[in-house]
Formats: C-alpha cells, sequence, structure tokens
C-alpha cells in the first residue's frame, strides 16, 4: 500500500517535526485510515487537551479512563479543568475493564477515554455501547497502538475521536 510505505518512510527518517512535512504527513495519514480529516498537533497530550475543548468539556466536569496508563491520559481533562476519574482493569488483558464502568458513571460524567494499552484494543464495542447508552463522548487514546486493529478492523475507522502519536518509542 502506498501509504503505508511513505508513513514507513515518514516514521523512519521523523519527518513529522517540519511544518510543510506535517502536512504531507495528515494526508497520507488520512489516506492510511481511511478518514477524510486527519489533524496534526504537537504531542499527543495536546490532542487530548484539545479533544476536551473541542468537545465542550471543562471545569464540574468528569471523564472516565483506564487507571492503568500513560500519566498524559488524565492530563487531557485536567488540562481542560475536567476530572479523571480511574476505573479499574482487567487483569487478563490490562485494559480498562468495561464491567465496572458502569459503577464509576455520574450526572457529571461527560466521557470516557479508552485507551488501547501496549497495543491492545479495550473492549471497544462493550464501551461504545455504555457511551451510547449514558449519551457519552468516547475518545480512543491510541498512542501506543497505531495502526492496530479491532476484530478485523482498524482503530482509527471505529470511534470518532481517535488521537494517535508518532515518535518512534511508541507501541
Ligand atoms: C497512552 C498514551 N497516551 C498519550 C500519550 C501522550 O503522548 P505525548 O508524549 O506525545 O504527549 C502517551 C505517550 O507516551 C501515551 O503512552
Amino acid at each position: 500500500m502506498k501509504s503505508l510505505k511513505l508513513l514507513k518512510k515518514y516514521m523512519l527518517k521523523q519527518l513529522f517535526l517540519e511544518a510543510h512535512l506535517c502536512k504531507n504527513l495528515k494526508i497520507i495519514l488520512s489516506q492510511f485510515i481511511g478518514t477524510k480529516y486527519a489533524i496534526g498537533v504537537s504531542s499527543g497530550t495536546t490532542a487530548l487537551h484539545l479533544s476536551m475543548l473541542a468537545l465542550g468539556i471543562g471545569p464540574g466536569d468528569e471523564v472516565i479512563m483506564p487507571a492503568n496508563t500513560f500519566i498524559a491520559t488524565p492530563w487531557g481533562p485536567s488540562h481542560a479543568g475536567a476530572t479523571p476519574v480511574f476505573v479499574d482493569c482487567d487483569p487478563k488483558t490490562w485494559q480498562i475493564d468495561a464491567a465496572k464502568i458502569e459503577d464509576a458513571i455520574t450526572e457529571k460524567t461527560k466521557a470516557i477515554i479508552g485507551v488501547h494499552l501496549y497495543g491492545q484494543p479495550f473492549d471497544i464495542d462493550t464501551v461504545k455501547k455504555i457511551c451510547n447508552k449514558h449519551k457519552l463522548f468516547l475518545i480512543e487514546d491510541a498512542a501506543q497502538a497505531h495502526g492496530a486493529k479491532y476484530k478485523t478492523q482498524q482503530l482509527e475507522v471505529l470511534v470518532k475521536w481517535h488521537v494517535t502519536v508518532f515518535i518512534l518509542v511508541k507501541t
């Protein structure tokens, strides 16, 4: 696939740091993912923070996420003034335990950030159902799972708000 080859070239040469190259990278990334748009920002932390602002999440709101994640996941909501609420993880998968999410939902809950940790997708189907039932936004933090698949589909096409990161140390 042409876009995959170009993406590999950009990643290996770390060509995502300059503005004009960044524009190409966004086009290549959206082709690779199969979406109309991809927006580049300075870091995954910024992307999570901006996602909160774009969704109108701020002071007084709560955002649910797995207890086992990188610090940048809670930084997204806390930089926006919202409160991160941690839900324990499934000891078998190390991903958010979807069965425990509903206990953490309050009238202040606005969103769930699902994290695909160590390249492993969380249980998207169940978490999506919970979000639909409680009218919550679902953001996926795929900083560690670029190009990963859930069942047979690419992660990026399954959830409306998808955050990923380009840096060579990531999964
Ligand atoms: C799960 C997860 N989310 C978000 C981030 C944030 O990315 P950045 O370091 O680009 O701010 C990272 C970075 O390691 C991460 O592992």
